[in-house]
């Protein structure tokens, strides 16, 4: 791309954006692309912080050279991997063959996994937590960070500047529209904020306890500018970002509720939007509801993260639950998320399981219940809702007393 961004005297931002992909990690819709980001500090010896997804940036070995060239004639001394992900490893393979002498520096797990991608076996130095890279004015300091998100994933902590090259952590679904920083977009929040807690819900909320554990290695370390593997650099206000991810990785939700249902014919749809408006006339002033048939796990995820109040509704299937319900339950149960308000409804016209197997669900995650359940036979009439009202009284009730 040939771009020159500079994050500071010396470290140029090398990264691309992904608008051509539909699903990231083939999974997760991102309807406003990704950006994938790469970092080089052209110091006394030189060194390229992690690479950009194979085949998304153009001739990125000649955006290299180029800026390489004005400052230390095409020498590449240290390939950096914080985290070997391919949609950050991809281009190393394009690295080595144009650097054969590059020196790749990562921690042993990261040379497991170089080798089995890669067959990388050579030049390889390898760190611990807290060893240090002197590159003569920058000093890099490595911060092992395990399963955030991938067990060989690390931070590098450039002491000079107080730069912390963060891997996946503090990233965000959507591409750079021509602001790399973010004190060049005005609409952080309209832009970024649902996607960025989307991409954390989705991708690094299973592993919240370990973002937790990484907090603890980074709470007295200054942060200047946080610069992430995806998404704008934190540079006018990195703090934000970091309280966003403490906050999420802790379940601290808003007080609100999200109202997931399954529904073949209506009748549970139905019941949900009784229950919402029951809820907004006990008080609860943020509600959403969705139908798990329309819209896409990722966004079932992100406001699950995002509101306190969790209220699941599935009609009964082959005396089951719904299957997008018993999904997304599986998918509750596998991130393990955590410290939520809830209660449950349901439709059946014979033996029932909707129900049933939401309890099974609920048992299982251990989050606190407002109300009994609710399982409706045929048509939802006003007189088969009662615990309806019930369910929305007690959850505003227990909203306001967690605030
Ligand atoms: Fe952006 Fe875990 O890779």
């Amino acid at each position: 791309m040939n771009l020159k961004v500079k994050v500071s005297d010396r470290i140029y931002w090398l990264g691309t954006n992904d608008r051509r992909k539909a699903l990231f990690e083939n999974l997760w819709p991102i309807p406003d692309g990704v950006s994938y980001n790469s970092y080089l500090i052209a110091d006394e010896k030189t060194a390229l912080l992690d690479t950009i997804e194979m085949g998304t940036g153009g001739d990125y070995v000649g955006w290299i050279e180029h800026l390489l060239g004005e400052h230390h004639k095409n020498e590449l001394d240290y390939l950096v991997i914080n985290h070997m992900e391919p949609d950050h490893s991809g281009e190393i393979g394009e690295i080595v063959r144009r650097w054969p002498n590059v020196r790749i520096v990562g921690n042993i797990k990261t040379f497991k996994i170089l080798e089995g991608y890669y067959g990388i076996t050579q030049n390889l130095v390898e760190v611990k937590d807290g060893d240090t890279l002197d590159l003569g004015h920058h000093k890099l300091q490595f911060v092992t960070t395990p399963w955030v998100h991938w067990p060989e994933t690390m931070m590098t902590y450039d002491t000079t500047e107080q730069i912390l090259f963060s891997a996946d952590a503090f990233g965000t679904f959507g591409t750079l529209d021509g602001a790399v920083f973010d004190d060049e977009i005005d609409c952080f929040e309209e832009k970024y904020l649902s996607e960025m807690r989307r991409y954390y819900s989705n991708i690094v909320g299973k592993y919240s306890n370990m973002v937790q554990k990484a907090f603890c290695k980074l709470a007295s370390v200054p942060l200047k500018t946080i610069c992430p593997l995806h998404g704008p650099i934190w540079r006018s206000n990195p703090q934000k970002v970091v309280e966003l991810y403490d906050r999420w990785s802790r379940y601290e939700a808003e007080d609100g509720v999200v109202i997931i249902y399954g529904s073949m014919y209506g009748n549970n749809a139905a019941t949900a939007d009784y229950i919402a408006r029951k809820c907004a006339e006990a008080g609860i002033r943020k509600i959403k509801v969705h139908d798990a048939s329309k819209t896409h796990l990722s966004y079932l995820i992100n406001d699950i993260w995002r509101y306190r109040g969790v209220i699941l509704g599935s009609c009964a299937y082959n005396t089951n639950m719904f299957p997008k319900m018993e999904h997304l339950t599986n998918e509750l149960l596998h991130m393990g998320v955590q410290n939520k308000l809830y209660a449950l409804f349901g439709s059946y016209s014979w033996n029932g399981g909707g129900v049933r197997n939401l309890n099974t669900f609920a048992d299982a995650i251990g989050w606190t219940r407002v109300a009994d359940p609710v399982d409706v036979f045929g048509t939802p009439t006003p007189e088969k809702l009662t615990g309806c009202d019930i369910i929305a009284q007690n959850m505003a009730a227990a909203l306001a007393k967690h605030e």
